[in-house]
């Protein structure tokens, strides 16, 4: 009796590893996605048989596997989609998809699944990965006051704050970050201009990987009162006096040159002047006899009268 069942069970393991060898057990392969945020995120699985049933959950991450929630997916609760239609299921032959419309940030994390065919069942999970939208920072002015706004981004993300020389001035800057929509984050940094911070210009970089350092960056020049200021009290900038010195040269030079062409205008009037007066002396010597000979004439006529 002995000998017969260990027979038995030898050849229900034979039968067993052969099924396995030739392939008769179902394989299932799901991968990890990445997605961009807002697009469409496809977790698809693939099988060498008829898939029959899928059940997926969603999980913090796939690491952590007893923080899976509830499931989205479920056919034998005959249930193809969740969150009325955002997420649901293409099955096709061995081919499963389930399709997240829209992502958001929330979305991220482990999808544990767990696939059924007639030649088996498998668990596993797959990770979805959301990339945020890395919009340009918003460098505003307001007096001396400057605002630099993410609107929308991963909340892993950092704002930080240079002069025009590369001096970091992240500290002297406070931050709010606000909850938007997606699971994503609001970040508005501001910075008051002072001339102790030294700056003819402010960077505002936001730093959307720590590790990779990818970052986009918007700058803008001081404020002019702010940066006169500092030009003025710089004893080490010598270009000021220069150019003043320049300056007065330059209004002498003109002075004189409009001083030289009056006077050369005032010559030439007195020039003219002094002509006509000769020439009003030369009529005045030709009618004088004329005139005395008129005058005489006069003085002798009222003696006739008389
Ligand atoms: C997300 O995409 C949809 C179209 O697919 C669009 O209507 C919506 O405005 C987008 N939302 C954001 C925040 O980009
Ligand atoms: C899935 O099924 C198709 C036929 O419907 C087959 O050609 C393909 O090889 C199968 N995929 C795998 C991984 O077995
Ligand atoms: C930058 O922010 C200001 C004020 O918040 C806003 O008026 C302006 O439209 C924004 N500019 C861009 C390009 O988003
Ligand atoms: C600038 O700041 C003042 C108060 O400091 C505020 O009244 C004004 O509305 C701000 N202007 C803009 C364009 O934000
Ligand atoms: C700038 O200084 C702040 C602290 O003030 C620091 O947290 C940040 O990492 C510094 N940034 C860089 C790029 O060194
Ligand atoms: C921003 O990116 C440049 C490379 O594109 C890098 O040299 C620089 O260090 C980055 N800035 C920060 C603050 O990480």
């Amino acid at each position: 009796m002995g000998s017969l069942q260990k027979t038995a069970a030898c050849l229900l393991f034979l039968s067993v590893f052969s099924s396995v060898s030739h392939g008769q057990l179902a394989t299932f392969i799901c991968s990890d996605v990445k997605t961009e945020y807002n697009k469409t995120a496809t977790i698809s699985c693939i099988s060498n048989k008829k898939i029959t049933h899928v059940v997926v959950k969603r999980c913090e991450n796939c690491n952590k596997q007893n923080s899976c929630l509830e499931s989205v997916i479920n056919t034998w609760a005959r249930k193809d989609s969740s969150e009325e239609g955002r997420i649901r299921l293409v099955l096709q032959h061995n081919v499963s998809e389930v399709h997240i419309q829209e992502v958001k940030a929330t979305d991220e994390g482990g999808y544990k699944w767990h696939l059924y065919s007639d030649a088996g069942e498998r668990d596993g999970c797959a990770t979805l990965e959301i990339t945020a939208p890395e919009t340009e920072p918003n460098l505003t002015r307001n007096g001396t006051k400057l605002t630099c706004l993410s609107p929308i981004g991963h909340r892993q993300r950092e704002i930080h704050w240079f002069n025009g020389h590369g001096t970091n001035l992240t500290g002297s800057a406070s931050l709010v970050s606000e909850e938007a929509e997606g699971g994503l984050t609001s970040l508005s940094s501001t910075l008051h201009e002072k001339p102790s911070l030294a700056a003819s210009e402010y960077c505002c970089t936001v730093l959307y990987d720590v590790h990779t350092k990818r970052n986009k960056t918007k700058c803008l020049r001081a404020h002019k009162a702010v940066a006169d200021y500092l030009h003025f009290t710089s004893t080490a900038d010598p270009e000021i006096p220069k150019t003043m010195k320049e300056h007065v040269a330059t209004i002498l030079v003109l002075l004189f040159l409009v001083l030289c062409s009056f006077a050369a205008i005032l010559y030439y009037k007195y020039r003219q002047r002094a002509m006509a007066r000769g020439n009003f002396a030369d009529i005045l010597r030709n009618l004088l006899p004329v005139l005395r000979q008129y005058e005489k004439a006069e003085e002798n006529a009222p003696n006739q009268e008389v």
